[in-house]
């Protein structure tokens, strides 16, 4: 599959299988990952790939509960809901929706390595490290779209940050701005969740030409 193939067909997948990955693929991908620009040439980032059975399951636990929270704090209660049977819908959802993440061979997580290079100007060094690495992890979910493998961006683990970073050991000062499975997907969604299609907006709407206010496409 060629890249504007695998851009286009690049989507969040949240359903998996247990089919394994090689030890090779996961590294080539993270090969191709961190040949995305990096600001300064600060190579900010790292990633780890997370293959280990044990370690693999604390970590879906923690992500599948993280979203839970997600999804109860996004989700309006039922009217008449108590706060406890709210949260017992939000993580029967969260099962529904990414509990097959569980079978995934592999996670794949993106950090963000401070350098310190910029003390004069630390905001637009942590904003231009966290670029790269949103670059990086794109590279990772093309070329692995391209190799028939499913991902995802998720901040899911964020809902548990200090359990995530002490399960893999990441020292404090790291960052851990994503994290995705890596696996054959049950199938490839070829379009998005209605719920997110309702939503997205027309390209065209998000394109100025000469300057701000002059869209190619009204946004009504
Ligand atoms: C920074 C970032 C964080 C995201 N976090 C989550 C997440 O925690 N859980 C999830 O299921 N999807 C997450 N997504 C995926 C988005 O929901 C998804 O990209 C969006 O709905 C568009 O769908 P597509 O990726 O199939 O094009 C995230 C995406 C981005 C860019």
């Amino acid at each position: 599959m060629d890249a504007l193939q695998a851009i286009i067909k690049r989507r969040s997948v949240r359903r998996y299988t247990d089919e394994p990955v090689s030890d090779e693929t996961i590294q080539e991908l993270c090969r191709i990952a961190l040949l995305a620009p990096t600001d300064s040439m600060s190579q900010a980032w790292s990633l780890i790939a997370v293959t280990d059975a044990g370690t693999r399951e604390a970590l879906s636990e923690l992500v599948i509960d993280g979203g839970a929270k997600y999804f109860a704090q996004m989700r309006p209660p039922k009217e008449g809901t108590s706060a406890a049977e709210h949260s017992a819908w939000a993580r029967e959802y969260a099962e529904g929706a990414i509990g097959s993440m569980r079978k995934a061979p592999a996670w794949i997580a993106g950090l963000l390595v401070p350098r310190n290079l910029m003390p004069n100007a630390k905001d637009v060094e942590r904003d231009a490290n966290m670029t790269s690495v949103g670059f990086m992890f794109e590279n990772l979910m093309v070329a692995a779209r391209a190799m028939g493998l499913g991902t995802v961006p998720m901040v899911f683990h964020r809902f548990h940050e200090q359990r995530f970073k002490d399960l893999l050991d990441i020292p404090d000062e790291v960052e851990v701005p994503l994290l995705s499975p890596l696996g054959v997907p049950e199938e490839f969604p070829t379009s998005l969740p209605p719920a997110l299609q309702k939503i997205r907006r027309p390209w065209k709407t998000l394109v100025h030409t000469d300057g701000w206010g002059n869209p190619l496409q009204s946004a009504d």
